[in-house]
């Protein structure tokens, strides 16, 4: 049997954090085993928060290709393309649009909830509005089976469904299937000042951020706040530190730290010094694929050619049996 499909996107809006990693990426990576995957840069949904200055998406395109082959995704396996690239998207986007009634787009919780907290972006605009329904040209395109996305994107997916469905019914034929949410497990890696890590808080970790870097901003890291002097126990179970613990020094180490936490048997500087040391050595393959990367260019451009040509030849079929239904 044909392996079933997959397609997820990402917004080349700088440089990738350990956010993504745990929240998208290594997901991604797993998928790869089970799924045909499709994995593209989603510039055109980035042009809608970032039309006024957009050096950042094309900066951010070939950087982040890198760093989705860094941290182990293969070309080989899945295929890695550029949504603009693939000028089909806006053909199948203009033509759902037609058929997307706005009280669908208006009561979207992903859409109010963005407007509220980009507030300083003036994102009272017709794209941004119609975000979701591009997001369901790019997974339609690939008649995907499923689509591996964090929470906040799960009703992006639920409304590609009902777009497919309205297709279909319209147009009485059945072009598109409905995919699946394939729900991504939430990262519990917070950012430094133990918000949800974003570039835009200004509290991530950064892929590529050198020994230094780590070094200072575990440092910075705040604990647990009910910790205030070396003497007092603290609580693992509340510590973003721990949380980095579980994941980059390993189980035995991990308990340890439970147990002297608990009794103030470690205090936190020396705990963060333990933390950044295992975070430096588990992104340290990471950082040097990733300089092998960046020292051969063309490489990466080789790659994302190879992928562009996959998904055209893929979009193309798929816009000829949408013409030929639409009968225009
Ligand atoms: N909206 C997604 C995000 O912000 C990115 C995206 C664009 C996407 N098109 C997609 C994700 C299609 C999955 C499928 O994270
Ligand atoms: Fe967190 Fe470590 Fe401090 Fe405990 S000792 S509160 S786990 S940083």
């Amino acid at each position: 049997m044909e392996k079933k499909r997959i397609v997820s996107g990402m917004r080349p809006t700088g440089k990738l954090h350990l956010g993504h990693l745990h929240g998208a990426l290594l997901n991604w990576k797993q998928l790869q085993e089970t799924y045909t995957c499709f994995y593209f840069v989603a510039d055109w949904h980035a042009l809608t928060s970032e039309y006024a200055d957009t050096h950042i998406i094309l900066d951010s395109r070939r950087d982040m290709i890198m760093d989705w082959i860094s941290i182990g995704l293969d070309p080989q396996v899945s295929t890695f393309f550029v949504q603009s690239e693939i000028k089909e998207h806006a053909e199948l986007h203009l033509i759902f649009s037609m058929i997307t009634p706005l009280p669908w787009l208006e009561r979207n919780p992903t859409y109010k909830e963005q407007l509220r907290e980009l507030s300083q972006k003036d994102l009272f605009t017709y794209g941004f509005l119609g975000y979701p329904v591009l997001q369901a040209a790019d997974i339609l395109m690939y008649k995907a089976d499923g689509v591996p996305v964090g929470e906040d994107q799960a009703p992006h997916v639920e409304l590609t469904r009902e777009i497919a469905r309205r297709f279909n019914h319209i147009f009485g034929a059945e072009v598109f299937p409905a995919p699946d949410t394939l729900l991504a497990p939430t990262s519990r890696l917070l950012g430094i000042d133990r918000r949800k890590m974003s570039k835009s808080y200004g509290n991530a970790i950064y892929l590529t951020d050198s020994d230094k870097e780590i070094d200072q901003k575990v440092a910075q890291m705040i604990t647990d706040p009910q910790r205030m002097k070396r003497t007092d126990p603290g609580d693992p179970d509340v510590c973003n530190v721990f949380a980095f613990h579980e994941i980059y020094t390993g189980p035995e180490t991990a308990q340890e730290i439970d147990r002297e936490c608990r009794k103030a048997g470690i205090g936190c500087v020396e705990c963060k010094k333990r933390m950044a040391e295992g975070l430096k050595k588990g992104l340290e393959p990471i950082r040097a694929k990733r300089r092998e990367l960046e020292s051969d260019p063309g490489r990466v451009d080789a790659i994302m050619e190879a992928g562009n040509q996959r998904a055209r030849s893929i979009a193309r079929d798929t816009m000829e049996q949408v013409r030929s239904v639409v009968k225009i």
